[in-house]
């Protein structure tokens, strides 16, 4: 005969006691999500893991350090008995039949009366997955069927049309530093909810390709200014849009707060009225290093580093930076939109005393199948810089960490 399917049900487990027999690595993976959902968990066990022990230890669940022992259960809602002696499971299991309290059991799905689903959560949603039977039970199919679905959900390949929860308003989205699996999942999220998305020439340009025929996308450099001048323009464009009921994602490279005039919008729109919210990016400046084996600090290396923007010469009257006080720091020197710039930047550094041997990287395109690095030092970078035709968008690393590697092949570099 057929056997029945099990029927899902959610336990609402506050304040609610809640058996584990056995402390090992069941008992570990369980309990963070029986400790979340607010349950009095009484752990019967002898031994325990070092994780298991440091959540009785912080107080989050009560442990008994002996062997499980008949009337265990009586006072249980829900129990959960995952021990490595098959007798005490047993008769762990068979005290719980008797007092009719729900019990899954580790070592025997079919003497369980309850299974734990695979679960995952998405936006105020949990997803749980059982199979219908206990012969057909496959753990990893279900964990696989459930992270398709929660991953679906999170990146939006999934969507729930009537239920999508709408974002009013305008998201200034920092989308990392090119590679598209470096956008934040929130970012993701609110991208494939987006009616209008305005992106700039840097950041996870492929993902656009993956939005939907009627999402709106705009370069963020082709809006006409008009009487505008471009950040105008573009902040004009973001009221707009989000003015006429449209979901606005401004797809940022890189964190929308690094060189990246966010805060400019955000005040253009508190101005007009509009709401907004800010997904982080992960920022090109530690990144792109990052993925071309340079990290920014080190230990007994570089305490330090420094972002700066080199976007205007050292003896511009319009720079903000002190050059001479960065060519007196030892650590790291991160220097962006600094290519045209640098052998005016390189002279100074090394005009106020920054050795001419300190090491150089450039990495162009990070993150990118374009990705490519070229050493060079204070003294050469200028003529670096053109002999290999760097081109902007380039990440400048000034410093020692730019010798450090993982030893394993020589760095990328050209
Ligand atoms: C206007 S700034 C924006 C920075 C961005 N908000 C961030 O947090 O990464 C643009 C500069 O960032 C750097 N940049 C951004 N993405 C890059 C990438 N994938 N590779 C190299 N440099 C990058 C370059 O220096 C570029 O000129």
């Amino acid at each position: 005969m057929a056997e029945n399917p099990a029927y899902p049900v959610g336990l609402r487990l506050t304040g609610r006691r809640v058996v584990v027999v056995g402390g090992g690595q069941v008992a570990q993976r369980r309990l963070p999500a029986l400790i979340a959902a607010g349950a009095d968990i009484h752990l019967v066990s002898p031994e325990a893991t070092p994780s298991v022990e440091a959540m009785a230890d912080a107080g989050e669940i009560t442990w008994h350090r002996r062997r499980y022992e008949d009337g265990d259960l009586a006072e249980a809602w829900y129990a959960l008995i995952a021990t490595s002696d098959t007798e005490a499971n047993t008769a762990a299991s068979a005290e719980a039949e008797r007092h009719r309290v729900w019990c899954v059991r580790s070592d025997n799905a079919d003497a369980a009366t309850a299974w734990t689903p695979a679960t995952g959560r998405s936006e105020g949603v949990t997803v749980a997955v059982l199979t219908t039977d206990a012969q057909g039970r496959d753990p990893r199919h279900t964990a696989a069927i459930r992270d398709a679905v929660v991953e679906g959900l999170r990146d939006g390949s999934l969507v729930a049309p009537h239920h999508r929860k709408r974002t009013p308003g305008v998201a200034l989205v920092g989308g990392g530093p090119g590679d598209p699996d470096l956008i934040t999942v929130r970012g993701r999220r609110l991208l494939a909810e987006a009616d209008v998305v305005i992106a700039d020439r840097l950041g996870p340009r492929d993902l656009l390709a993956e939005l939907p025929p009627h999402v709106e996308v705009i370069d963020a450099a082709k809006i006409p200014y008009g009487r505008y001048m471009a950040q105008e323009a573009i902040n004009h464009a973001l009221i707009e849009h989000a003015k006429a009921g449209k979901s606005v994602v401004r797809l940022k490279g890189g964190d929308p707060f690094v060189f990246g005039r966010g805060m400019e919008e955000a005040q253009a729109l508190v101005e007009a009225g509009i709401p907004y919210t800010v997904v982080p990016g992960i920022s090109s400046s530690i990144s792109v290093p990052g993925a071309a084996g340079i990290p920014v600090t080190h230990r007994g290396v570089a305490h330090e580093f420094t972002v700066v923007s080199g976007h205007v010469a050292p003896d511009d009257e319009r720079s903000l930076v002190d050059w001479a006080a960065l060519a007196k720091l030892r650590g790291t020197l991160v220097v962006l939109m600094g290519v045209d710039k640098i052998g005016k930047i390189a002279d100074t550094l090394v005009a106020h005393g920054k050795p001419a041997d300190t090491p150089v990287a450039l990495v162009q395109e990070g993150t990118t199948a374009a990705q490519r690095r070229v050493d060079a030092t204070l003294a050469t970078v200028a003529e670096t810089v053109r002999t290999h035709e760097v081109k902007p968008p380039a990440v400048i690393v000034i410093g020692e960490v730019v010798k450090v590697s993982d030893g394993s092949a020589p760095g990328g570099a050209e």
